[in-house]
């Protein structure tokens, strides 16, 4: 049931449905362990496996720099018309920051070193494309989050594939994956794909994603 035909068919339609077929277990603790932590105090879960491991700090690194991204964005166009679409994305990606950051502290997991360049990195892209347009700036956030979605699927693909699937990081994962999804929608549906040099800036932008993603899985 884990290997739903469902669930390997397209890379975009692992859902909820999938999940639901991928057993209660938990790799790294889960729920319980977190119902046991005295109030105000972030419980602490077990050591998590290797994969675990290197998906909660690339995960983390990913949406500081995609919170960094978009208040670059907000800086240069949050009083435009603009400015409550992206201030909307950038609510949903302060929560995605704060439910890694809040993983990251319980499952002890080391945050990459390269933390302080992604956080100036971010802001710049954010800023940089911005300052370039509205256009400029949509294009940025469809190159982000395309790459992002291939990312959160591929680890959706390995947590499932793995002996004892860690639900609750599937369910977070999922409910992310589809929301950098409605990020990228709104990215084409307010012109990104009429921004000037739309192809290079993308291509040049999705390269730089995958390899901070590269990086930050390992170090
Ligand atoms: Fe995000
Ligand atoms: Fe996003």
């Amino acid at each position: 049931m884990l290997r739903g035909v469902l669930c390997r068919t397209e890379p975009r339609v692992l859902s909820m449905r999938c999940l639901s077929s991928a057993g209660a277990g938990s790799g790294s603790g889960g729920p319980a362990s977190a119902e046991r932590a005295a109030p105000g105090v972030t419980p602490l879960r077990p050591r998590p496996n290797a994969l675990t491991d290197e998906i909660i700090r690339v995960d983390h690194a990913g949406e500081l720099g995609a919170d960094r991204i978009y208040a670059g964005q907000m800086a240069i166009l949050g009083n435009g018309p603009l400015g409550k679409t992206i201030g909307h994305m950038w609510e949903q990606e302060k929560e995605h920051r704060k439910q890694f950051e809040q993983l990251i502290q319980q499952h002890r997991v080391r945050p990459t070193i390269m933390t302080p360049l992604w956080n100036v990195a971010g802001f710049v892209l954010g800023a940089g494309t911005a300052l370039m347009g509205e256009k400029a700036a949509m294009a940025c956030t469809v190159a982000v989050e395309t790459v992002i979605v291939e990312h959160y699927n591929d680890q959706l693909r390995q947590i499932m594939e793995a002996p004892n699937p860690d639900k609750e990081l599937l369910e977070t994962i999922t409910k992310f994956r589809d929301e950098e999804q409605e990020h990228h929608d709104t990215g084409i549906d307010h012109g990104a794909e009429q921004a000037p040099f739309y192809q290079a800036m993308t291509e040049v932008i999705k390269f730089g994603c995958k390899t901070a993603i590269a990086i930050s899985k390992k170090i």
